[in-house]
C-alpha cells in the first residue's frame, strides 16, 4: 500500500539502503529543531527498523519521498499509529530536507497520505501532532484541512497541538 504519486513527488518504502539519507535528514539540527535532539546514525537505523515493522504490522508507515523530476531525495512522509492521552490515533508525519523546504512538498505529500488514509485504509479520524511553536508543520496540517482538536502534553510532558480531520459518518436512516 502506497500513496498515489503527486504531481512532483513519489513515495516508496524505506529500506536499509536508506541509512545514509535518513541519517542526514534526521541528524540535521534544523529538521530536528522541535525534537529533543538530532538523531544519531544508530537512531536513524532504529527509525528505519520502526518503519519496516510498521509496514509489516499495519501495511503502512513513513515512506521515502523523491522528486519525480530528477529523483532527488526529499524526506519522508506517511502514516503511523501514535498515542495521545492514552488514545491510539492515526498520524500523518513529515520531514523535509532544508534544501527542499518552502516548495509545498510537505503539503503535497500530506494530502496524498490523507487520501490514502480516508480512502483505501478507511480511517475516519486522522491527526497531525505538532509542537505548538512549529509553525511550518502547523501550516501543513491546516493546508490539508485539519483543525486543532486538542492541546495537551506528550508522554514526556512536552506541549503538543493535535490537529485532526474527522470524516463525517453518513447517516443510514431513511428519514
Ligand atoms: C514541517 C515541514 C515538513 C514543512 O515542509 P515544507 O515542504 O517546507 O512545507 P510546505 O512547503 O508545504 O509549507 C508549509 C508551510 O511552512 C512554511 N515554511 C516552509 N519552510 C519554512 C521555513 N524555512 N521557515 C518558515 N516557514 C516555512 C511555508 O511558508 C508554508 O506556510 P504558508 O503556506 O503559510 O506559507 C518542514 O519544515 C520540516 O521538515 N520541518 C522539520 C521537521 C518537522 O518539524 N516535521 C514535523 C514534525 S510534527
Amino acid at each position: 500500500m502506497l500513496p498515489e504519486p503527486t504531481e512532483r513527488l513519489t513515495f516508496r518504502r524505506m529500506t536499509g539502503a536508506d541509512l545514509e539519507a535518513m541519517a542526514e535528514l534526521l541528524g540535521n539540527p534544523d529538521v530536528m529543531r522541535y525534537y529533543p535532539r538530532p538523531k544519531s546514525r544508530a537512531e536513524a537505523q532504529a527509525w528505519i527498523d520502526w518503519n519496516l515493522a510498521n509496514y509489516a504490522n499495519d501495511g503502512f508507515g513513513l515512506w521515502v519521498l523523491h522528486t519525480t523530476s530528477d529523483g532527488s531525495f526529499v524526506g519522508d512522509c506517511g502514516l503511523t499509529w501514535q498515542e495521545v492521552d492514552g488514545r491510539r490515533v492515526l498520524e500523518i508525519g513529515y520531514h523535509v530536507l532544508p534544501a527542499h523546504q518552502g516548495k509545498g512538498y510537505a503539503t503535497e505529500a500530506a494530502r496524498a497520505c490523507l487520501d490514502l488514509a480516508l480512502g483505501p485504509i478507511g480511517a475516519t479520524h486522522v491527526t497531525a501532532i505538532v509542537n505548538p511553536d512549529n509553525l511550518p508543520s502547523r501550516r501543513v496540517a491546516e493546508h490539508v484541512g485539519m483543525n486543532v482538536e486538542t492541546m495537551t502534553l506528550d508522554r514526556d510532558g512536552r506541549p503538543i497541538v493535535v490537529y485532526a480531520l474527522q470524516r463525517p459518518v453518513r447517516s443510514v436512516s431513511g428519514s
